[in-house]
C-alpha cells in the first residue's frame, strides 16, 4: 500500500497580509496553530533575505510555540545558516532566491552550485538538521543532491501547475521520474509550489512522495472558506488520491 503523505502548510502569506499594514494581525503563528488542529503534519516558512513576509521573530516563535516539525526554507547564505543553527528547525530546505522575484521561480541548480552548497549542507547536517534541496524534477539534479549528502529533495511543481492541459502529462511524468530516481538513491522525496485543489491529486498519487508543501493557495482559499476548511479539503484530496493510487479507497 502507498504510504501516508504528509502535508506541510506554508504560512508565509499570512505574514504577507500582516506586513501590508505593518502591525501584528494576522499572526502566522496563530495560523500555524490552527493548521496543526486542521490536519497539517508540519509548518513551512521561508525567511527571505528582504524579510518581505516571515520575520526572524516569527521563526523563533514557530519553533518555540508550535509542536509540529518546522521546515525552514532559506537561501544558502551565511546569515541564514547562522539563524538555522541558532533555531534548530527540523528541516532546512535550501532554495534559490532572487531579490526581484515574486516567488521562488525555479529549483536550485545544485549541479552548478556544488562547491558552494557542499560546506553549507555539511554544517547543517553536523548540527543535526535534516537538509532538503528544492530542485527541478531532473535526474541529474537528484544525483547531485545525493552526492552532496542531502537527506531529501523537494521537487518543484511550479511548471506542472502552470502548464496548459496539453503539457500536464509530460510535466507529471518528469515529477514521477525524478521521484523514482530520488527514492532509488535513498533520498526522501517531497514536492511543492503552486499546488491547488485542481492540481494536487495527480501529484499526491506519486507513491514515492512523502510530503507536499503548500501555502499560497491554502491561504488564498481561506479568505472564502476559512483556513481550517481549506486545509481539511486539501488533506482529503491528498488522502483520496493516495487511496485511489493503492486501490484502498472506500466507496
Ligand atoms: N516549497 C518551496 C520550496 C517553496 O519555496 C514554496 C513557496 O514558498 C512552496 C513549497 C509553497 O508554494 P506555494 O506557496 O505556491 O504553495
Amino acid at each position: 500500500m502507498t504510504g501516508y503523505l504528509r502535508l506541510g502548510v506554508n504560512i508565509d502569506h499570512v505574514a504577507t497580509i500582516r506586513n501590508a499594514r505593518g502591525g501584528l494581525h494576522p499572526d502566522p503563528v496563530r495560523a500555524a496553530r490552527l493548521a496543526a488542529e486542521s490536519g497539517a503534519d508540519g509548518i513551512t516558512a521561508h525567511l527571505r533575505e528582504d524579510r518581505r513576509h516571515i520575520s526572524d521573530d516569527d521563526i523563533r516563535r514557530l519553533k518555540s510555540d508550535i509542536a509540529l516539525p518546522l521546515n525552514l526554507e532559506m537561501a544558502a547564505t551565511e546569515e541564514m545558516i547562522e539563524i538555522a543553527l541558532a533555531t534548530q528547525p527540523d528541516h532546512v530546505c535550501l532554495v534559490p532566491e532572487k531579490r526581484a522575484e515574486l516567488t521562488t521561480e525555479g529549483g536550485l541548480d545544485v549541479a552548478a552550485q556544488h562547491n558552494l552548497l557542499a560546506p553549507v549542507i555539511r554544517r547543517l547536517c553536523d548540527a543535526g538538521i535534516r537538509v532538503s534541496l528544492f530542485i527541478d524534477p531532473d535526474r541529474v539534479q537528484v544525483a547531485v543532491a545525493e552526492a552532496l549528502g542531502a537527506d531529501c529533495v523537494e521537487l518543484h511543481t511550479g511548471t506542472y501547475c502552470e502548464v496548459s492541459d496539453a503539457g500536464r502529462d509530460s510535466q507529471l511524468a518528469r515529477l514521477k521520474d525524478a521521484a523514482t530516481e530520488a527514492v532509488g538513491r535513498s533520498l526522501e522525496c517531497h514536492a511543492g509550489h503552486g499546488l491547488s485543489f485542481d492540481t494536487v491529486a495527480p501529484v499526491a498519487a506519486i507513491p514515492e512522495l512523502t510530503e507536499l508543501n503548500i501555502g499560497h493557495f491554502l491561504v488564498g482559499e481561506a479568505i472564502f472558506g476559512g483556513l481550517d476548511s481549506s486545509i481539511r479539503r486539501m488533506r482529503a484530496l491528498m488522502d483520496n488520491a493516495r487511496a485511489d493510487a493503492s486501490g484502498q479507497r472506500s466507496a
